[in-house]
């Protein structure tokens, strides 16, 4: 076993977007693509040694290869111990869980979360800190402008040691590194059972109650199995696609309406289960369903905010609720109502890193179906579905009554968002200019039945750092409160990606059964009106409706 220095030079576009570098696998296959992106990380890190690293991703094509990959390059880097999941497997908030619990440096996450996998899918790879949360952008970028430099990229260290057994528990050596793969699921499970009323929900399947969860054949499959059918008594069969799958077994692992529509089928039929479930590719992102109902991702939020003491972990109260900025405001109702703060920052987990060290939120939640909270620092999908289970063992009410009742005591926050995929990326960027320069003229202006009370361009200050973040998305805020919100998306691989979010607030609980889209339809006209969006792109419909 010898340590090698390869030559190499920079690869343009190595800039880790929302949630790390996310590419196309045949992109990451170039030789020494991985490699670059990898030795930038440990350059930016500095001194390893005495360092300990967790290591795993979601078992996409290319996962297990990338993973021998890291590991003779973090021995070659002189990393201490290496932490690495069974089977080159764990999921976000696992990884999250075992930085923390392990006291590590930082982990290294393999996963393109929701988008699609296998050998033409898409592969991914983001760096965590110490606290367990993805690495704020002093340090992504800095390891962007490391892939850039010709002199940092001259060259990459690299053991040429065998591939390390990936799929058997315990210690090994590679060079100086010590090896050690982990159950991906014990530590996250423990810390799950401390959270909730295992207890309460255990009974409450031992009464009958069914549920199905949907890991889409990703990675959360093995989590749910073991806590849902293992743990809590759930009926086997629960847990359906729930094997991680290279490829996904060609499902698209977003877990939304749209995606999830075998869920969604099942949930509406003659027999069907009380409570329904799903999760994404790397297991941080949820979608809850009820018979007939599916709760958005930002109601959900505000119904945890609302219940949350009737889960053990946070019985003692939350401390404040943050969200980003294209979240409805169903939250912030909830915040008033409890006398806690609300914090509104950018789209991206990583802002809420800093409000969660700092003391000031206990949960945090994004329209794109994520959850969490202080209990780890990325969003946690099991651990929705674990709160949501918690509730409704606890209430002995189902889904739509804790909805129905939310909404009759907080009002209805109508929320949709349009998503325009794989859009031609100038015809977007033009879009977006165009709209920019139209905010002066907007406030005060009539809009159908709106009036405009502000239009701007979102910038967040975060108030414990101090950074700023500009350029967040534009915002057109009614007198009313309802809001169009304009957005390009950070995590697309393909052109352009328009997101398109529609709020609309409604008290009266005599008008909280309207359909959706039908409740937003005059604001999705005034969106369209606003940015010329149909014609600058071509679409004539959105490619998603959540
Ligand atoms: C990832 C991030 C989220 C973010 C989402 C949507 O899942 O972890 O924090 O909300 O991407 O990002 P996008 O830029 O595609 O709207
Ligand atoms: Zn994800």
């Amino acid at each position: 076993m010898t340590i090698q220095t390869v030559a190499t030079k920079p690869f343009a576009g190595q800039r880790p977007g929302t949630s790390g570098l996310r590419k196309k696998v045949t992109e990451f296959q170039q030789p020494g693509y991985l490699e670059n992106f990898v030795e930038a990380i440990f350059q930016t890190l500095g001194d390893l040694s005495g360092r300990t690293l967790v290591l795993g991703g979601d078992g996409r094509f290319f996962n297990r290869s990338a993973i021998q990959t890291i590991l003779r390059m973090a021995a070659a880097h002189g990393v201490a111990r290496m932490l690495v999941g069974r089977g080159g497997i764990l999921s976000t908030p696992a990884v999250s869980c075992v930085i923390r619990k392990r006291a590590a440096f930082g982990g290294i996450v393999l996963s393109a979360s929701h988008n699609p996998g296998g050998p033409d899918g898409d592969f991914g790879i983001k760096y965590n800190i110490d606290n367990g949360g993805p690495a704020p952008e002093k340090i992504t970028e800095a390891i962007f402008a490391n892939t850039q430099s010709a002199q940092a990229m001259s060259s990459y260290r690299i053991s040429d040691a065998p591939p390390v057994d990936l799929d058997t528990i315990g210690m090994s050596t590679l060079e100086h590194m010590q090896v050690e793969v982990i159950d991906p699921v014990a530590d996250y499970a423990e810390l799950m059972g401390r959270l909730f009323d295992f207890d309460a929900i255990r009974a409450l399947f031992a009464r009958g109650f069914t549920m199905k969860f949907d890991g889409m054949s990703a990675v959360s499959g093995p989590y749910a199995k073991a806590i849902l059918e293992g743990m809590l008594g759930a009926p086997a069969g629960t847990v359906m696609n729930g094997e991680p799958l290279e490829d996904f077994g060609g499902h698209h692992p977003d877990p939304n309406p749209v995606n999830a529509a075998e869920l969604i089928a099942l949930m509406s039929g003659a027999g069907a289960p009380d409570f329904g479930a799903a999760s994404d590719g790397d297991a941080d992102r949820n979608m809850i369903v009820g018979r007939s109902i599916a709760v958005t991702p930002s109601d959900s939020l505000a119904i945890i905010a609302a219940n949350a003491t009737l889960a053990p972990g946070y019985a003692g109260g939350i401390k404040g609720i943050a969200r980003s900025m294209p979240t409805s405001g169903a939250a912030d109702r909830v915040a008033k109502a409890l006398d806690i703060p609300c914090f509104e920052t950018p789209t991206g987990w990583k802002y809420f890193g800093n409000l969660m060290d700092a003391g000031l939120v206990t949960l945090c939640g994004e329209e794109s179906y994520g959850t969490g909270s202080d209990h780890v620092r990325e969003k946690d999908g099991l651990w929705a579905v674990l709160f949501w289970l918690n509730m409704l063992a606890a209430t002995g009410k189902s889904v739509e009554q804790l909805v129905g009742e939310h909404w009759a005591r907080f009002g209805r926050n109508y929320y949709s968002r349009h998503d325009y995929e794989a859009v031609d990326a100038a015809a977007a960027d033009t879009m977006m200019a165009a709209l920019r320069e139209k905010l002066p003229t907007l406030a005060g202006q009539v809009l159908g039945e709106f009036r405009v009370a502000q239009a701007d361009d979102f910038v967040y200050t975060d108030p414990v750092d101090g950074s700023v973040a500009s350029r967040q998305g534009v915002r057109i805020i009614m007198t009313d409160g309802s809001r169009i919100v304009f957005r390009l998306s950070g995590t697309g691989t393909e052109g352009a990606t328009v997101r398109v979010y529609l709020e609309r607030y409604e008290a009266d609980p005599a008008r909280h059964a309207q359909d959706t889209q039908q409740a937003l339809s005059g604001l999705a006209a005034i969106a369209d009106d606003v940015s010329g969006l149909r014609q600058r792109t071509g679409r004539q419909t959105p490619s998603v409706v959540t």
